[in-house]
């Protein structure tokens, strides 16, 4: 997404496809939009596995049952609270509340603060979500982009793609990760060891699930169960407006794909930023050891 253009909305510095953004539906959510204590929120920056939260987030709360994930589309199940249709999806609807967001947190629902809500924050090795993104881009028609990989990359280390910077996105959520209800899973982590994830987002929840429910989520959350699930695979968007012939949405699933995108130096050039942005964060993150 180059600069604004017919099919974006500008916030605040930021630009979001209008298809399902509105200035409205953001102000709702920053101001409008009143957290519960029961509340469950999956955060992510856009490519990081939040279509795979939400299969998540979903299946567990219905013990394991593929039933609700595999009859209502995931964006009706967990609803993105920015979105247009987020008052409709989440007014009336009972707690636990299972919410999506990409927002970063300057943006996020101010009466998050203060409430008991929960958060978890995926996070994806950067280099992975810009392939993710690029195609993306290419394959969703509400999306501007450069042909060109390089140029492609350069826009996003400088943020200029749909919900602004990586860099800003992550060390703002994971400068409140102490002030907050606040679950932190990497997108490798998830793909190295699912079940033991899924432990991990139980027990933040305090939903202990049984082995053949722990079975029943990890089994319909694979990536080869997801592709078939016309719920959460993205098959019920015509094509005009997302075309899964150029760039399926649930393309290749795997981390390290960047490997077979990135040059020698576009790669060391982004790496440098990485230090650059990165070096106070504190945190080790699976891709730092490669
Ligand atoms: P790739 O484009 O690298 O394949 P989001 O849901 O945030 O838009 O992220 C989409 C990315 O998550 C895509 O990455 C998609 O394939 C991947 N993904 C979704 N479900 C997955 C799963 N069950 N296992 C592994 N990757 C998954």
């Amino acid at each position: 997404m180059a600069a604004p253009g017919p099919h974006s909305v500008l916030y605040k510095g930021m630009m979001l496809p209008a298809l399902v953004h509105s200035t409205e539906s953001l102000r709702y959510a920053q101001l409008g939009f009143q957290v519960r204590d029961r509340d469950i929120f999956s955060v992510t920056y856009p490519k990081s596995g939040t279509t795979w939260m939400q299969e998540l987030l979903t299946l567990i709360h219905s013990d394991g049952d593929p039933q609700l994930a595999q009859s209502v589309p995931s964006w009706e199940r967990v609803p993105w609270v920015e979105q247009t249709t987020a008052a409709g999806f989440l007014e009336n609807r009972p707690c636990p509340r299972l919410i999506s967001s990409h927002l970063p947190c300057g943006l996020f629902p101010t009466s998050l603060h203060g409430s008991n809500a929960k958060v978890i924050y995926t996070v994806r090795n950067p280099k992975d979500v810009c392939v993710s993104l690029y195609y993306y881009s290419k394959m969703a028609s509400f999306l501007e982009f450069p042909e060109d990989f390089g140029e492609f990359v350069e826009l996003f280390s400088a943020g200029k793609v749909l919900f602004g910077s990586w860099f800003q996105h992550v060390k703002g959520w994971l400068g409140l990760r102490d002030r907050l209800n606040f679950l932190l899973l990497t997108y490798e982590e998830m793909h190295q060891d699912l079940r033991g994830s899924v432990e991990r987002i139980c027990q933040f929840l305090g939903k202990p699930l049984e082995a053949r429910a722990l079975d029943g989520v990890v089994e319909n959350a694979s990536f080869q169960a997801m592709k078939q699930n016309r719920m959460c695979n993205y098959s019920l968007v015509p094509e005009n407006i997302m075309d899964q012939r150029i760039s399926p949405f649930l393309r290749k699933g795997v981390p390290g794909d960047w490997k077979g995108h990135f040059t020698v130096a576009q790669s060391q050039a982004f790496d440098r930023l990485y230090q650059e942005q990165m070096q106070d964060v504190g945190i080790r993150f699976p891709w730092d050891e490669a």
